[in-house]
């Protein structure tokens, strides 16, 4: 098929790649000139695994091409997928002015029936608004050419974004017109080796519904359980047992029930937000979405909590060494970071910091830490300890898993770790000297 991918953001540029990659010719549309030229050039703007080799693969092979112009690929396309941002407004509801300003140019531009794809995440009623904004456009042009408008919601995760798209746990395709679920069923097919089971058909508005709810659920279970684990500590439980215990039943299960410093990245923040927005635009308080956001608010500063009251409110003359600056792993992304709240916190009670991550540290420089007066950012992990009080790990990096604890004693002033993620046993660090504190145990 002939795909145009609309905005090269992480969700156009992994799916577009796909989509390449399985055969299809593709068209990645920027209105970013300078990011159109890098990607020509090989140069991707994110941290993605595998997805620079896969680039580069498919724009050799010519399935994957790189354009600013709209117009002129409108005409050989069968599919347009729009995938530009949704920030989120003051208000806490997804903008739409960039999906809304590529409608309207596909309408402006079209010549042939389309199939016009949100793949971007947009709120329940955003089809209809897209349809809309098409329709005016092609009524002020006095033409009328078919489209359909497709709700396809992307749930990839960042740093597996390959693989969860190119083997998906699920697809979901929200269409009001059969034969259009049909094309997009044969799109999809080839990424389904064991038939298309997983590929889920609905109403336009279901489909945007799934999308929210799904993350507003997972976002849900870290709340839940982040709060469990402050019980816990209260109660002189270890949340790390009561995770395990819990976790094998089946029907709770063990994934995204690990306590920690609050989830951060792009998607839940901004989704469980939209979502508790939408309800209240309908005239419905949604009690447990809105907890589900306040709880990881707070959450963020447990660890910078454990400190203070291990250190007292004033942390002048005092050095802490940050271990993970990125919302998770495997990603240069720090949008809505535990690190960003812990360092604010602690700079603003007077602490220095050292910080070291093997991916974030230029997102931090340049964009959420710029300009602040108190961090040094370091070379290594090691590097970061040299005269700090004691280590901070926000961020589940592998190479923080099994660190040389020799070396910690060594470079820090006193062997003391608060971790944020729980990554280590307890007993081994005690009986190695260490004061350890973790999220959901009595220290
Ligand atoms: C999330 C969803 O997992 C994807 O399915 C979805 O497609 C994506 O949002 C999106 O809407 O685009 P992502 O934001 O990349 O993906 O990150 P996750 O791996 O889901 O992690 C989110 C946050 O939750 C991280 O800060 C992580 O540290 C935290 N987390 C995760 C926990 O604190 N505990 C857990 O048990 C799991």
């Amino acid at each position: 098929m002939n795909i145009t991918v609309i905005g090269t953001g992480y969700v156009g540029l992994v799916s577009g790649t796909c989509f390449a990659e399985m055969g299809n010719k593709v068209t990645c549309i920027d209105v970013d000139a300078n990011k159109i030229e890098k990607l020509k050039e090989g140069v991707i703007p994110i941290f993605e695994p595998g997805l620079e080799a896969m680039v580069k693969r498919n724009y050799e092979n010519k399935t994957l091409r790189f354009s600013t112009n709209l117009s002129e690929h409108l005409d050989k396309c069968d599919i347009a997928f729009i995938a530009v941002g949704t920030p989120m407004g003051d208000d806490g509801s997804a903008d739409l002015k960039y999906v809304l300003q590529v409608a309207k140019e596909i309408g402006e531009n079209m010549s042939h029936p389309l199939i016009v794809v949100d793949k971007s995440t947009v709120p329940v009623g955003t089809a209809d608004k897209v349809r809309a904004t098409i329709k005016e456009a092609l009524e002020k042009r006095k033409v009328d050419i078919a489209f359909e408008v497709v709700s396809n919601p992307e749930f990839l995760k960042e740093g597996d974004a390959i693989k969860d798209f190119m083997k998906p746990d699920r697809v979901v395709i929200g269409s009001d017109d059969a034969e259009t679920t049909e094309k997009m069923r044969n799109l999809y097919a080839p990424f389904f080796r064991s038939g298309s089971a997983r590929l889920i058909t609905m109403d336009v508005r279901s489909a945007e519904m799934t999308k929210y709810v799904a993350n507003a659920m997972l976002a849900t279970k870290i709340s839940f359980m982040n709060e469990v684990a402050n019980i816990c500590e209260l109660v002189g439980a270890d949340v790390n047992d009561v995770r395990i215990g819990i976790g094998s039943d089946s029907r709770i299960g063990y994934s995204f029930i690990y306590p920690g410093s609050g989830y951060g990245g792009s998607c839940f923040p901004k989704d469980v937000k939209a979502l508790h927005r939408t309800a209240a635009e309908h005239g419905y308080d949604a009690n447990l979405v809105a907890a589900v956001e306040a709880v990881n608010d707070k959450q963020k500063l447990v660890i910078a909590k454990k400190v203070i009251k291990r250190f007292g409110e004033d942390l002048t003359g005092k050095t802490f060494a940050i271990w993970g600056l990125s919302f998770k792993p495997d990603t240069d992304d720090m949008r809505e970071a535990p690190a960003i709240y812990v360092i604010k916190e602690l700079i603003g009670r007077g602490a220095k910091i050292k910080a070291y991550d093997p991916k974030a540290m230029h997102e931090a420089k340049a964009f959420y830490l710029k300009g602040m007066d108190g961090i040094t950012y370091c070379n290594s992990k090691y590097e970061a300890l040299i005269d700090s009080e004691a280590m901070i790990l926000l961020t589940d990096w592998k190479e923080f898993r099994i660190p040389d604890f020799e070396e910690l004693k060594a470079q820090l002033k006193q062997p003391m770790v608060f971790d944020g993620r729980n990554q280590y046993n307890d007993k081994m660090m005690r009986e190695n000297g260490f004061e350890y504190f973790q999220i959901g145990k009595k220290s």
